[in-house]
């Protein structure tokens, strides 16, 4: 079970750079510099000749190290680079006003304070680079040279004569004007008379300034194929089996397996694709895609890939480490999986704000080890954790997935979701064989995840899609509510007590993670669902109020309800799932993010 060299080199990189953002939160957008040639890619050792950090100083580095490794006025308004920007205005603060901890007068656009730009022209090409032992070049087109290469995909299985490539790309298509925008397109498996084994994939990036990840998916037989792309959110095809994101060559898949495709595996898959557009450029076109290397002499196992993770992310602003945590727990891994896997490959993934990240296997109640531990998390170079020797995980074991993140310039709070704004917190576990799992996800929301038993009450996630249905509106419980609550008031005696009465009686309301996430789809979906909320809304307040002014509410469930669960403040929650359905380690909330939680439900419920 030992990781191979690319986990070693992860890992001296990693100790290697130890520190440098320390020396990022000393200056404006520390965090936030453009590499000068890598599309999408960020510059994070800015005082530095290597992008990761340490070794010998850039120009900027220098004149850094004379003002003390402070943010002086003097610095701010140098030109180190030379390139007719002050360094204030390359890193957001042309007015040389920030000071540690503050927010940059700009956070976008931030430009290399130690680069002169534009770096290929031919002035800048010829700025000497400061001489330092062990540095070789000595003018910015040499460093730059050395700086823009871009890694080969290497994957020896490819160069046997089976081996044929398959491009699935999605026509030349508009980016629209946004900053975030999710493409799927569906293709069709060329051969579905006999099997063939999927054994490696590349990424075909035709517009690199805005392509930021892809993932590729396994559909059902009668998936709709699509002639062109079409936005998308999460889902449609449930199977995912492939990756990239910036930074990856591709993927060469573990000798032992391969993905099934054809008379017995996918005829289907799809391929999404995340652009990323922060600078709302118009007239992009792009037609990514991937190259697919496959065989029909297949290998031994069919393979996949296993998500887990945690889908409800909520960091504070200003917060040097919030963590988010979910378990995949051994109920879940006991009905999950029919028989042993074998991971051959992790990764993890977060966004810029994600400093820490590890996968623990447990076992026995006991931890076994890291599948993954990115102890520097870097969202540009993602590692991936290769297994030779693959290791085995039983049904019974738990996978924990831990997320740091560090929001300290940032002054809103962050949350889950796609855009690279937002956050996320997923481990990815490639691994053989297929057949052995029932389904290829095992995240948790705050406290719940779809395979744990029922909560407190007999809630289960079958239970709760009744919510999420036109139809809700013929239950006894949307009618009760509705026939006497007004929508946001005023609060009656009588909507009070229905109120009272359907948070007492509804086994899925009992638990206060599980209200949440029925109040969370009930805005988005169905009218009956926003109408419900509102009549909620009328009397929420009132309730509240009544449960702060009574004496002992430790065992009313409403009012623990009424606070909305937000309770948990390291690692447990209070649903009566000790742990085991995924914790969520989050900031105790206060009465203010419940009112703020409640003019959000009438925003909603209004638009
Ligand atoms: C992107 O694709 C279009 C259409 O196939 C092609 O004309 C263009 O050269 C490609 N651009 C890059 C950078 O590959
Ligand atoms: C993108 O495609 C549109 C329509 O075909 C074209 O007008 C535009 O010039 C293209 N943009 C670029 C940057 O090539
Ligand atoms: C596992 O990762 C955690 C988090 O980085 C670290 O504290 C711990 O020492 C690691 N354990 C082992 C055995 O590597
Ligand atoms: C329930 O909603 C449907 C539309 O989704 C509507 O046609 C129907 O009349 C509603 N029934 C009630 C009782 O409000
Ligand atoms: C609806 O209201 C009636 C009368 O108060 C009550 O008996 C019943 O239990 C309620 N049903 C639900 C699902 O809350
Ligand atoms: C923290 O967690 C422990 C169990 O791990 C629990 O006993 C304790 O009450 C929790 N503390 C708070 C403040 O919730």
């Amino acid at each position: 079970m030992r990781p191979v060299a690319l986990l070693q080199v992860a890992l001296c990189l990693a100790c290697g750079c130890h520190g440098y953002r320390d020396y990022q939160d000393e200056l404006p957008n520390g965090g936030r510099v453009a590499h000068p040639c890598k599309d999408n890619a960020l510059w994070h050792g800015v005082g530095h000749l290597n992008v990761q950090g340490g070794g010998a100083r850039n120009v900027f580095g220098l004149d850094f190290a004379d003002a003390g490794r402070k943010w002086t006025r003097e610095l701010c308004q140098k030109d180190s680079d030379g390139d007719g920007k002050t360094n204030g205005q390359e890193l957001g603060d042309p007015q040389c006003t920030w000071t540690k901890g503050g927010i940059p007068e700009s956070t976008s656009g931030i430009t290399h304070p130690g680069v002169c730009d534009p770096y290929d022209s031919e002035k800048c090409q010829n700025t000497a680079v400061p001489p330092s032992p062990g540095v070789t070049y000595a003018t910015q087109a040499q460093w730059m040279k050395e700086a823009c290469v871009q890694a080969e995909f290497e994957c020896p299985a490819l160069e046997s004569s089976d081996v044929k490539q398959l491009d699935l790309r999605m026509p030349l298509t508009p980016v629209p004007q946004q900053e975030t925008t999710y493409m799927c397109m569906t293709f069709q498996w060329p051969d579905v008379t006999k099997d063939f084994h999927v054994i490696a994939t590349e990424p075909i990036i035709n517009n690199s300034y805005i392509m930021h990840h892809m993932l590729l998916f396994g559909c059902a037989d009668d998936f709709a194929v699509s002639a062109e792309p079409s936005e998308c959110g999460m889902g449609g095809c449930p199977d995912l089996l492939g990756a990239w994101s910036l930074g990856v060559t591709g993927q060469c898949f573990h000798t032992g397996a391969g993905v099934l495709m054809g008379q017995t595996g996918y005829k289907r898959l799809m391929i999404q694709s995340h652009w990323n557009n922060p600078q709302l450029h118009a007239h992009f076109n792009d037609s990514s895609g991937m190259r697919l290397h496959y065989t029909s002499e297949l290998r031994a196992n069919n393979m996949a890939m296993l998500m887990t993770g945690q889908n409800y992310i909520q960091i504070p602003p200003r917060s040097p480490d919030t963590l988010a945590t979910s378990d995949c727990s051994s109920t879940c891994t006991n009905n999950l999986m029919t028989g042993d896997i074998h991971i051959t490959s992790a990764a993890n993934h977060m966004h810029y704000l994600g400093t820490a990240m590890n996968l623990e296997l447990h076992r026995n109640g006991r931890f076994l080890m890291n599948l993954t531990n990115d102890v520097i998390y870097d969202y540009d170079t993602p590692k991936f954790y290769e297994y030779t020797e693959p290791v085995v995980i039983h049904p019974g074991d738990m996978i924990r997935t831990n997320c740091h993140f560090a929001s300290l310039d940032k002054a809103t709070t962050t949350f889950e979701g796609d855009a690279t704004s937002d956050e996320m917190c997923y481990g990815f576990l490639t691994f053989f064989p297929r057949e052995n799992l029932k389904k290829l996800k095992c995240t948790s929301w705050r406290g719940l995840s779809g395979c744990d038993p029922p909560t407190e009450g007999g809630c289960d996630t079958e239970a709760r899609q009744i919510f999420f249905k036109p139809a809700f509106n013929q239950t006894e419980l949307y009618k009760n509510l509705t026939s006497v609550c007004k929508p946001f008031g005023p609060c009656t005696t009588e909507c009070n007590t229905a109120l009272r009465q359907a948070m007492q009686s509804e086994p899925c309301f009992r638990n206060p993670d599980s209200l949440l996430l029925i109040k969370w789809y009930l805005l988005q979906l169905t009218e009956a669902g926003r109408n419900f909320l509102g009549a909620m809304a009328t009397c929420e307040l009132q309730l509240y109020k009544d449960c702060l002014a009574a004496t002992d509410t430790a065992d009313d469930i409403v009012c623990r309800n009424v606070a909305g669960g937000h309770t948990m403040t390291n690692g447990t929650d209070d649903s009566g799932n000790d742990g085991t359905g995924g914790a969520l380690a989050l900031q105790s909330t206060s009465l203010l993010t419940l009112l703020g939680l409640m003019v959000g439900t009438l925003y909603h419920a209004l638009s």
